[in-house]
This record gives C-alpha cells, sequence and structure tokens, in this order.
C-alpha cells in the first residue's frame, strides 16, 4: 500500500485529520519531526477522535532518519511542480510526502522527491489545505493501484443494484 508523509507539521488538527484518513484508508502516516507541536496535543486527539488505534503511524526523528528507511518512491505534493497529479502512473508502495502548513518543503527535499505532483488550481488561489490536497491525490492513487483486492478496494458485489 502507498503511504502518506507529513515534512514537519504545524497545526495538530491537520496531522489529526490525516491519521484519520490513513486509518480509514489502510494507509499509513510517516511524521517527519521536528513537529510544531507535541504529538500527543489535544487538538489533534480531538480530529483523530477513535480513530488512533486504527491509524500506522511512524514517527522520524529528522529528515534524513525518514530518508534512511524510505523504501518507495517519494511524491511531493506541491505547488511549485508542473505535472497535474492525474497525469502520473502510481507505484503501490509510493510515499505522498506533504509540505509544512507554513513553508512547504526546503530546496533539498524538493530536489530529493522522484516525483513531483500539482492539483491544478483557479488563477489567483494560492495553495489547498494540506489535508485536503493529500485526499485529493490519494484517491487518486488508490484508484490506480488498489483495484487488486487492497484494503481499499470496493468489494465486487457493491453497486451491482
Ligand atoms: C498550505 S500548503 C503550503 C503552502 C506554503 N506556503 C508553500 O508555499 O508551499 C501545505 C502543503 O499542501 C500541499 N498542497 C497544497 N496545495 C497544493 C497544490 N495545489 N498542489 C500540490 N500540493 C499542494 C503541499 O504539499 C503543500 O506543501
Amino acid at each position: 500500500m502507498p503511504r502518506l508523509a507529513l515534512y514537519q507539521p504545524d497545526i495538530p488538527q491537520n496531522a489529526g485529520t490525516l491519521m484519520r484518513l490513513g486509518a480509514c484508508t489502510g494507509v499509513g502516516l510517516d511524521i517527519i519531526e521536528p513537529c510544531g507541536f507535541i504529538l500527543d496535543d489535544k487538538r489533534m486527539k480531538r480530529s483523530v477522535m477513535d480513530y488512533a488505534d486504527h491509524a500506522d503511524v511512524t514517527r522520524h526523528l529528522s529528515w534524513s532518519a525518514f530518508q534512511a528507511q524510505r523504501r518507495g518512491r517519494l511524491v511531493l505534493l506541491t505547488t511549485r511542480a508542473a505535472v497535474p497529479y492525474t497525469q502520473v502512473a502510481y507505484q503501490p508502495d509510493d510515499i505522498l510526502l506533504l509540505g509544512r502548513e507554513s513553508a512547504g518543503v526546503p530546496d533539498d527535499v524538493h530536489g530529493a522527491a522522484d516525483v513531483r505532483v500539482l492539483i491544478p488550481m483557479m488563477p489567483g488561489t494560492r495553495s489547498l489545505n494540506v489535508a485536503i490536497a493529500a485526499a485529493m491525490v490519494l484517491g487518486e492513487v488508490l484508484r490506480q493501484v488498489a483495484g487488486d483486492g487492497g484494503e481499499t478496494a470496493i468489494p465486487s458485489e457493491v453497486g451491482k443494484g
């Protein structure tokens, strides 16, 4: 299965929302520290609700620690990309990397990505909320790679009338 990775997240509610997204879709979440909050923040717990027990979350103390153990391709979501996310062929073990709410990712992290994708936006708009961006691209990734009976595949009887 693919994974989500958060680069030094700033806002606990977004991290909690993404933990819940991961729990509901069967997708693991990597949190690359330092974070702008402590990982038992009450605001994060409120967003995760009781899904925390279902979430597969791994903490990494630094970017280099995350890189040292990474296996799949790194797919960076960034407004600096040129390729729309719908035009990429994803792989089952891709890691979708999301930038900080305040500043995205630094140039070295941008350069380390294997693929960089954009969610096209209307002129005059700057960026989407990080959890919304993750959900949009994860939906496309799962559509492409989890249609083979993976945890998130829709049972075959659904939709047969
Ligand atoms: C609030 S945005 C970051 C805004 C930040 N000021 C910047 O310049 O990157 C947080 C993260 O959501 C993702 N994101 C938001 N909108 C996006 C878009 N249109 N295309 C791709 N990724 C996006 C990126 O991973 C981004 O780093």
